[in-house]
């Protein structure tokens, strides 16, 4: 019997560019490792009064559920990147495979998990809560589906649902640029678009943040992967 294999549908069919050829790679390890030396202190402390987000009404918890989420995110993060790293990929294929599952189980899921209820509760008004809640489920979304891609072995499908799941897990990073921007941006309008009210201009920033960074990441990834399709390659016979 012949079976067909698409050379991407092999889990070995990676490049074997060495890491310093791929100068994507450091300069994302240093966002990276730079984005968590500020973002986690906070949160590692162990003391409310030092987070970064204000407790909303009646979440008397929300400390501790938005620490949890940054301490999973950062392991999601941290393994992210060595697992689309295609020099370690194709170096480690069996560390790829476990650390696979710590970044699905230790790291975007209760992450996710504690996304989706800090961001429904989120205290910068109810824009914001919607986008945090759809960004977490598609984060979750793509996650799982990389994740059942890889047990079916459809390695073509784990590809691209897990390149959408790393970017959404980068997002974050996209929300520290857009962020400030936006604060630039609408700044200079506190009287005249938001009359005057600081609460209307914090929560337009918030809002506006909250959506264009995913946005901007999906649009981006989309963009990636129809520009570098799965190229149909001459069967492979076995
Ligand atoms: C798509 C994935 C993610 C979603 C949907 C998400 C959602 C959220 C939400 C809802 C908040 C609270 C802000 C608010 O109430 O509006 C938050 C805060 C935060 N998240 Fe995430 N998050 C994601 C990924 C990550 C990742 C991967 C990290 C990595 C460590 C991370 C780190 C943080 C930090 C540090 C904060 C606190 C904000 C600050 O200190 O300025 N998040 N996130």
């Amino acid at each position: 019997m012949t079976v067909r294999l698409e050379r991407r549908d092999q889990p070995e069919a990676v490049s074997r560019k060495p890491w310093w050829r791929r100068p994507w790679v450091a300069p994302m390890a240093v966002i990276v490792v730079v984005f968590l030396a500020f973002s986690m202190p906070p949160y590692l402390a162990m003391d409310p009064a030092r987070s970064q987000v204000p407790q909303p009404p009646g979440f008397t918890s929300h400390y501790w559920f938005l620490s949890a989420h940054v301490l999973f995110g950062s392991i999601a993060m941290v393994s992210a990147l060595l697992q689309i790293w295609p020099w370690f990929r194709a170096k480690y294929p069996a560390v790829h495979r476990k650390l696979g599952r710590v970044y699905v189980f230790a790291g975007v899921l209760p992450a996710g998990v504690m996304a989706l209820t800090v961001g429904a509760m989120s205290p910068f008004g109810p824009a914001t809560r919607v986008a945090n809640v759809l960004a977490g489920v598609l984060w979750l979304a793509c996650t799982f589906a990389g994740w059942r891609a890889a047990r079916q072995r459809r390695f073509a499908d784990h590809r691209r649902w897990m390149i959408r799941s790393f970017a959404l897990t980068m997002s974050i990073i996209v929300s520290r640029v857009v962020g400030p921007i936006t604060v630039i941006t609408l700044q200079p309008q506190l009287e005249t678009t938001f009359g005057g009210s600081e609460l209307a201009l914090t929560q337009s920033v918030a809002a506006i943040t909250a959506w264009l960074s995913p946005t901007l990441v999906i649009i981006a990834t989309q963009w990636y992967l129809d520009r570098r399709p799965v190229k149909k390659k001459p069967a492979i016979a076995r």
